[in-house]
């Protein structure tokens, strides 16, 4: 019999329902659990690979494991034959030999297609230029904690249509929620994944209006106006700049929204002080609930869970 296919963390819209609902389950339990916790992946090890910076990804990646009794080593590209040129596969195949599992951020999704297709160990998405779904498992876990199950809630997404967006387009076809997007037509969100989450019933509205996007939405988010994978500085925060949440946005959504943003943020920027430091943000809750988001995932991969 061939060896089961590892069980990779690519995309949201590459696993299932209730795949995805029972590692938020498990997140929520580990996070109850506490100290308590025991060691689920004892002896296990997971390889973290950065191409590009990271504070939450990182910490919440490596302490989640260790709690759950596994451990970790830290690499940077830089500092690695890949950054030599050794191609991503031979990667893949040699550390699939050392760890458990592998977790990449990168700025070319075709090195994590590529990783995965090679790796005979789990591997996770921990960002790439199209996507971040570790995150949004996070926020969907937030917004549930403050405001109870996401399915038919609204969620307005204000800014560019980068790479949370696209996670946050397919979250909305797998946990059933209405998505409205306010984006510049110059910032679209991916149109494959748009059209994907739509076929799948997803119910999305794109407009180019903040105004429009959050009305009767029960969380506001938004990010940053120049992602890692960015150049052009200058012109996206001319084109962004009619797209900042501020009060007066927030006025606009539902009485009891709240705001997410999955950092880091720029105050005066993408969201005003007034808003991030305000009573209707969950940002540091949703930065916590990395780690446990995090662990969900780590448990279901590694098969421990
Ligand atoms: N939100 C997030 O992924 O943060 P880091 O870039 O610090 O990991
Ligand atoms: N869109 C941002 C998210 C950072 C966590 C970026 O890609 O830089």
């Amino acid at each position: 019999r061939p060896p089961a296919a590892p069980r990779h963390f690519l995309d949201l819209s590459l696993l299932d329902t209730p795949t995805l609902r029972h590692m938020l389950d498990t997140a929520t339990r580990f996070k109850r659990a506490g100290r308590a916790l025991g060691h689920p992946l004892a002896g296990r090890a997971l390889a973290l690979i950065f191409e590009k910076p990271s504070t939450r990804t990182r910490v919440s990646f490596e302490i989640g494991m260790r709690r759950l009794g596994g451990e970790v080593i830290m690499l940077s590209s830089r500092e690695m034959q890949i950054g030599r040129g050794e191609t991503v596969a031979d990667t893949a195949r040699v550390l699939s030999r050392y760890v458990d599992g592998i977790m990449l951020r990168t700025d070319r999704e075709e090195k994590l297609r590529e990783l995965a297709a090679h790796a005979t160990v789990p591997v996770i998405n921990g960002l790439t230029e199209r996507s971040h779904p570790c995150q949004v498992m996070a926020d969907v876990m937030t917004f549930e904690e403050q405001r109870g199950p996401i399915a038919g809630q609204r969620i307005a997404w204000i800014g560019d249509g980068n790479n949370m967006a696209k996670s946050w387009i397919e979250a909305s076809a797998r946990f059933g929620f209405q998505l409205r997007l306010a984006c510049p037509e110059e910032l679209l969100p991916d149109a494959e994944a748009l059209a994907w989450a739509r076929a799948q019933g997803a119910d999305i509205q794109l407009t180019t209006s903040p105004a429009e996007a959050v009305e009767g939405a029960r969380c506001v988010t938004t990010d940053t106006w120049v992602s890692m994978s960015d150049e052009d500085v200058e012109s996206r925060h001319n084109i962004l700049a009619p797209y900042r949440v501020d009060e007066a946005l927030m006025a606009r959504a539902a009485p009891d929204a709240i705001f997410m943003h999955c950092l880091p943020a720029h105050r005066g920027e993408e969201v005003s002080a007034g808003v991030i430091d305000g009573p209707q943000s969950v940002v540091f809750d949703e930065a916590e609930n990395r780690l446990f988001a995090q662990q969900g995932i780590l448990a279901w991969a590694l098969g421990a869970a």
